[in-house]
């Protein structure tokens, strides 16, 4: 067992349970399409943004929209790292994508900072969801999704604030 063990390493990494590598992969695709999908909305809100507040909000969303391709590359290069190709494509984020998308036009700073606030939670409360589960397969790969929910929990903090809402 441990000889098999270190000769399957040497070409992918064991999982905790290995009979589930095809779906820790399916996970990290819907990962992936919802969280470029975010950084594709980001920008579309961050073209759309208008009132007192839109030069922050503006600016705000660029960071965000960063950090949201950040993340999406840190999924996709775990997806690669357990043999799974991920699929990055907009065909592909189109038909798999659960984030609602906006209406295209003119949407006032306070309306930009709610519409995209709850789409970052729908998101993280998704992905949470599924740790538990993700985790008894592959800790690893939990350990990724859980920084990205981390991330992704903090960015809802910071538009929330904008809101004026307390914590
Ligand atoms: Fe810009």
């Amino acid at each position: 067992m441990a000889m098999e063990s270190v000769a399957n390493s040497v070409q992918l990494p064991p999982l905790d349970n290995p009979n589930e590598r095809s779906a820790v992969g399916a996970e990290l695709q819907v990962v992936l399409q919802d969280l470029i999908d975010l950084s594709l909305i980001g920008k579309q809100l961050h073209w759309s943004v208008v009132g007192a507040a839109a030069h922050s909000v503006h600016l705000f969303l660029d960071e965000l929209v960063g950090e949201w391709r950040e993340l999406a590359d840190v999924v996709a290069e775990r997806a690669v790292t357990l043999g799974f190709v991920p699929d990055g494509q907009s065909s592909a984020v189109a038909a798999g994508s659960r984030v609602e998308a906006v209406e295209v036009q003119s949407l006032a700073d306070h309306a930009v900072v709610w519409e995209l606030g709850r789409r970052v939670a729908a998101v993280a409360e998704r992905i949470r969801e599924r740790l538990g589960s993700i985790g008894a397969a592959d800790l690893v790969t939990q350990d990724v999704l859980i920084k990205v929910v981390g991330m992704l929990e903090k960015h809802q903090w910071l538009l929330r604030v904008q809101l004026g809402q307390k914590a």
